[in-house]
């Protein structure tokens, strides 16, 4: 049986698209059953109700704390029958507790080969630091912002004429192929944690490149 994921927004999308359109796939093993944007009216919520997945907005400015706002999260994602939980350019730091309640089935995807250029802005600080390789990496929640587990990474040539926008482009094609892949191997349970670091058995162990 497919595995019921849920996925967290705060904005465009894409890589929510990039989600629901791997789930479209029957041979995929999970499909999206929730998708919760903290922001009302996003395109994000438009992709999902076009294709036919509940959504629900919790706006955070609703609530008086960090604890209550994830909690009407976590009771929402709970009476969905979730199994796993798919941040997607989802902009709200998340409370220990949340994470540490769904521990080992929480991914995120980040703009940045972690564990550099963790938090924002990510392109531009890459630039600025003139590194040749940049990407993006999914990784398993745990409460430290932009840490835990390693599961998927893609890399990208950082080019002598790229601005951020041209940069966040390339990496943004990647990250539509790593967060699918990620999902796959996750739920098909082929992700085991060993202390900071995830066993991925897939070919590459993870790693997706892309010189060019
Ligand atoms: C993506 O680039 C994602 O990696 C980034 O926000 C963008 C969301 O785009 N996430 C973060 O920076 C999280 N710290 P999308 O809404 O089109 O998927």
């Amino acid at each position: 049986m497919k595995k019921k994921v849920g996925v967290l927004v705060s904005g465009r999308g894409s890589n929510l698209q990039a989600l629901l359109d791997a789930a479209k796939d029957p041979a995929f093993p999970a499909e999206i059953a929730l998708v919760i944007s903290n922001i009302p009216d996003v395109f994000a919520l438009e992709r999902a109700a076009k294709a036919g997945v509940p959504t629900q907005v919790i706006p955070h400015k609703g609530f008086p704390s960090r604890e209550t706002f994830d909690a009407a999260m976590d009771a929402a994602l709970r009476d969905a029958g979730v199994d796993f939980v798919c941040l997607a350019g989802f902009m709200r730091l998340l409370t220990k507790s949340f994470v540490e309640g769904w521990q080992g089935r929480m991914i995120n995807i980040h703009p940045s080969l972690l564990p550099s250029f963790k938090g924002l802005h990510t392109h531009e600080r890459a630039i600025e630091a003139g590194v040749k390789l940049h990407g993006c990496s999914v990784h398993l929640v745990t409460p430290e912002l932009d840490d835990g587990p390693l599961l998927v990474q893609a890399a990208v040539p950082v080019l002598a004429t790229d601005t951020p926008d041209t940069l966040a482009a390339r990496v943004l094609e990647q990250e539509h192929k790593a967060y699918p892949l990620a999902l796959k191997l996750l739920a098909e349970g082929k992700v085991t944690v060993d202390g900071v670091r995830a066993v991925v058995d897939a070919p590459g162990g993870g790693a997706l490149v892309n010189p060019q």
